[in-house]
């Protein structure tokens, strides 16, 4: 299975440094690499940067979001259908800056999941715990009911539309990241719970990311787990030679488990 390497750049960057990050992406990125390499801009460059970009099978892109309802009179909201009208491939689901920041609940969350799959795109849904719940222990309860609620409803065949990606709260942004372990223990929790709703098949085909401050110091030792296929990138995907290093961390990791 191919892992997918994904660059969030949140709300950073003008037009002309978007540009200039997408060329320098662009000309890292081999297109015999092992890796799916997903960019997702904000919204405004989005458009342009699809149709600038040159022929790479390996990298695709998303949007940071969209909206939960059908086209209407939803003033400043894009629809997924929008997205994938414009080539877009992807776009993430519940994003912790979304639901924290911009009141997203679960409900807003999982009707954003059934119009993405509904209009053609994969769905990168984000899970993960803040630190109270991590310090009191109940940072499996929390991560398992985002799941129950967003993917209520989706079927086996949707499933393959849907990526996860796990996201400690408390490691996005902050430089402190989960150890290895701490990946590894939750993303087969995460399959663990697939299995039990899709089955073993859907399980094992379902690519599971790791986010929160994932750099090019420590991607290879997170890549490495055997239920971690790939990251979530955010601060380290603002630079193409540190976004770049990341996918060669896991290029390498497929080549050595392969
Ligand atoms: P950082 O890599 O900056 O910690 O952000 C992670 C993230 O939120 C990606 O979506």
């Amino acid at each position: 299975m191919r892992n997918i390497v994904a660059g969030n750049w949140k709300s950073n960057k003008l037009m002309v440094e978007a540009r200039e990050l997408m060329v320098a992406v662009y000309k890292g990125v081999s297109v015999d690499g092992l890796t799916d390499v997903i960019l997702a801009p904000p919204a405004p460059f989005l458009s342009a940067l699809v149709l600038e970009a040159p022929e790479n099978k390996s990298i695709s892109w998303a949007g940071q979001q969209c909206s939960g309802y059908e086209m209407g009179a939803y003033t400043g909201e894009f629809t997924a259908s929008m997205l994938h009208s414009i080539g877009v491939c992807s776009v993430l689901i519940g994003h912790s800056e979304r639901r924290d920041k911009f009141g997203e609940s679960e409900e807003m969350v999982a009707m954003k999941l059934r119009s993405a799959l509904d209009s053609g795109l994969t769905a990168i849904l984000c899970c993960g715990e803040n630190l109270g719940e991590r310090e009191s222990g109940g940072h499996f309860t929390r991560v398992m009911e985002q799941l129950k609620h967003a993917l209520h409803g989706v079927s086996e065949k949707e499933m393959e539309d849907v990526v996860l990606a796990y996201e400690p709260i408390w490691a996005i942004g902050t430089g402190r990241t989960a150890s290895a372990d701490q990946a590894q223990e939750m993303h087969h929790a995460i399959r663990e719970f697939i299995k039990e709703n899709w089955g073993e098949m859907i399980a094992g085909n379902t690519r599971i990311l790791y986010g929160g401050s994932c750099k090019p110091s420590n991607a290879g030792e997170i890549f490495a787990q055997p239920d971690v296929n790939g990251g979530l990138i955010g601060g380290a995907a603002l630079s193409a030679a540190d976004f770049l290093a990341i996918v060669d961390a896991s290029d390498q990791s497929l080549r050595e488990t392969h």
